[in-house]
């Protein structure tokens, strides 16, 4: 009888995965080398956080249960009874914190060096709507455990929108899926934190990277490179898992050192306690919200505010196509000061935001 065997060789898979001609590409790229290049780590360093995110996440799906009745108890099962439930549940929601950390660093570090001047335009965009979409993964996840804090940082954060000329009722009530907090609203969360959220970063990240491996990495206007630029391929890479390394490491320690914690069950029918406060990203804008009055002349204050930051993040979105002197390649003193400006206010309103 014909028997036809196949044999799996190197070069059998070599000419149906063209694996080395990507390593070939990857060994072309350089990464020059200078006194600012440590920053070039903490794109890297977000990835990392979103790849531990995508793999506790989908852990703890396994066990929790998106519904008012079940949602809190789920999550006291999968920390006192599943096997590393707890230290499981803890990464998350410090990696979240962590990620978060490092992508606000990527984001001011690429700022200042004037990385989005041509041609990584788009590298900029992709990274702002990445920025919108990891903010989103706070918001959504926040609401998950349903205890007290969760509950109510949520009725606040859901409301904020409510004050947007024309639109914001109808957001709050889309974010909400009615009027009240409800389990219509932990479904809604639920499925934008698992499903929509998830495949959206998915597609940017691959975008981002794409570009990233595409265009090289740039080099800062007025920066000289003292040392020769190293191959992206083994040599930064390496670098780049040393990072991860370190990462992994105090990751693991603070998580298990300071696990998670959980508040009261959310009742509904009880007032909100004293001092709920959101997470410290959305800080800022709550701090602002606070201070600015409820009537400015003829206008609604926090429909000011919330105006004001839908204005900025479209400004953010849009600078590599305003700032005309990055397009030539000269630095761009103004557009520096003012984002050190809107940087210390958005610092300071934080620890404000602390301390009351
Ligand atoms: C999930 C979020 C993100 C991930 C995983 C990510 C990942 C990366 C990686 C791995 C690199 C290459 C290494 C480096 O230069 O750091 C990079 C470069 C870059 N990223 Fe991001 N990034 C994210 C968000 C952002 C944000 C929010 C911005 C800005 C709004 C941004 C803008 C850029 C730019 C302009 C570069 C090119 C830097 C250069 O060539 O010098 N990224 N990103």
């Amino acid at each position: 009888m014909y028997k036809r065997t196949i044999y799996i060789t190197r070069e059998w898979m070599r000419n149906r995965m063209p694996v080395d001609a990507f390593i070939e590409h990857l060994k072309s790229k350089k990464v020059p080398m200078h006194r600012h290049s440590i920053w070039y780590y903490f794109g890297g360093l977000t990835l990392f956080f979103f790849i531990v995110q995508l793999v506790t996440g989908i852990l703890l799906m396994f066990y929790y249960r998106p519904t008012p009745e079940h949602a809190y108890q789920s999550i006291l099962f999968i920390m006192n009874e599943v096997s590393y439930g707890w230290v499981i549940r803890s990464i998350h929601s410090w990696a979240a914190n962590f990620m978060i950390a490092t992508l606000f660093i990527h984001l001011i570090t690429v700022f200042f060096m004037q990385a989005y001047r041509p041609p990584r335009e788009m590298m900029w965009v992709s990274g702002v709507i990445l920025l919108g979409l990891v903010l989103g993964f706070g918001f959504t996840g926040y609401l998950l455990p349903w205890d007290e804090i969760a509950f109510y940082a949520t009725q606040i954060g859901t409301e904020i929108p409510r004050t947007i000329p024309v639109v914001g009722d109808s957001i709050m009530m889309l974010l909400r899926g009615g009027r009240e907090i409800g389990a219509s609203t932990l479904t809604r969360m639920y499925a934008l934190h698992v499903v929509v959220l998830p495949l959206a970063t998915l597609l940017f990240v691959g975008i981002h990277l794409f570009l990233n491996q595409y265009y090289g990495v740039s080099k800062p206007i007025k920066v000289k490179s003292v040392r020769e630029p190293i191959q992206f391929y083994p040599n930064f890479m390496l670098r780049d898992f040393r990072m991860w390394l370190v990462a992994l490491l105090i990751l693991l320690s603070i998580a298990m050192i300071f696990p998670w914690g959980l508040s009261e069950e959310a009742d509904v029918l009880k007032p909100a306690p004293e001092g709920i406060k959101p997470e410290w990203y959305f800080l800022p804008l709550y701090q602002t919200l606070k201070i600015v009055p409820s009537r400015l002349w003829l206008f609604d204050g926090e429909a000011i505010v919330n105006v004001i930051f839908l204005t900025g993040g479209l400004l953010l979105i849009l600078l590599p196509f305003i700032d005309g002197k990055s397009r030539k390649n000269e630095s761009n003193k103004l557009v520096k000061v003012a984002g050190a400006i809107v940087l210390i206010y958005l610092i300071l309103m934080m620890i404000f935001a602390y301390i009351d």
